[in-house]
């Protein structure tokens, strides 16, 4: 099974992404916990690459294919092989964040990213996509004053940001809950294990 969390900056996904493997493990599952850019030695590079705030005018084209070519390592040397082990994969961020980010954020067509990331990962799709909602503020001040170059961007973009995570959750009641994300951890952490069992109950029913 392979799980996804996403959502805006500062919305908590990192560690609510380590609390769920956490209890997937404690469960009795094997479960590899994973991140979006990055990964991989190889893809963590291009992480570091693509956020750096140093390239402030990186072309828009350039930052989407750099996160393309991060998830084409990560999809073929560990979330795939780990799927085909039988292990679950919880991963923070996927191709839903190129979507929000740069297809909607940059205006480089929803379409056209996702085609590029299906291409990258081979057709491969989350399971289950929990989006954690937050409004954009809130997240931009939770994520603090040391900011990468995506978190550099104006309000308006990652309210637009937020506003595609959402839509995309809507498109497909199926593949996606979304969590609001506002609140202490343990009552997100709360939210999200009644979504994952939910969705767990409702594969075997
Ligand atoms: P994140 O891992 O959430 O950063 P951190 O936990 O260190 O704050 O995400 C890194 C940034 O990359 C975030 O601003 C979203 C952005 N991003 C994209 O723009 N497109 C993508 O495809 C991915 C995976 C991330």
């Amino acid at each position: 099974m392979f799980i996804v969390l996403e959502g805006p900056d500062g919305s908590g996904k990192s560690t609510q992404t380590r609390l769920l493997v956490e209890r997937l493990r404690a469960a009795g599952k094997t479960a590899v916990h994973t991140r979006e850019p990055g990964g991989t030695p190889a893809a963590e590079a291009i992480r570091s690459l693509v956020l750096n705030p140093e390239f402030t005018g990186l072309d828009t084209r350039t930052e989407a294919l750099l996160f393309a070519g991060a998830r084409a390592e990560h999809v073929a040397n560990v979330i795939r092989p780990a799927l085909v082990r039988g292990e679950v994969v919880v991963c923070d961020r996927y191709i839903d964040s190129s979507i929000a980010y740069q297809g909607v954020g940059r205006d480089l067509g929803i379409e056209r990213i996702r085609d590029l990331s299906l291409w990258a990962t081979g057709g491969l799709v989350p399971d289950l996509t929990i989006v954690l909602d937050i409004d954009s503020a809130l997240g931009i001040a939770r994520a603090g004053s040391d900011l990468d170059r995506l978190e550099r961007e104006p309000a308006e973009y990652h309210d637009r940001v937020r506003k595609a995570f959402v839509a995309l959750a809507l498109h497909d009641p199926e593949r996606y809950r979304v969590v609001n994300a506002s609140g202490s951890i343990d009552e997100v952490a709360q939210r999200i294990q009644i979504a994952v069992d939910e969705f767990i109950a409702g594969r075997l029913a």
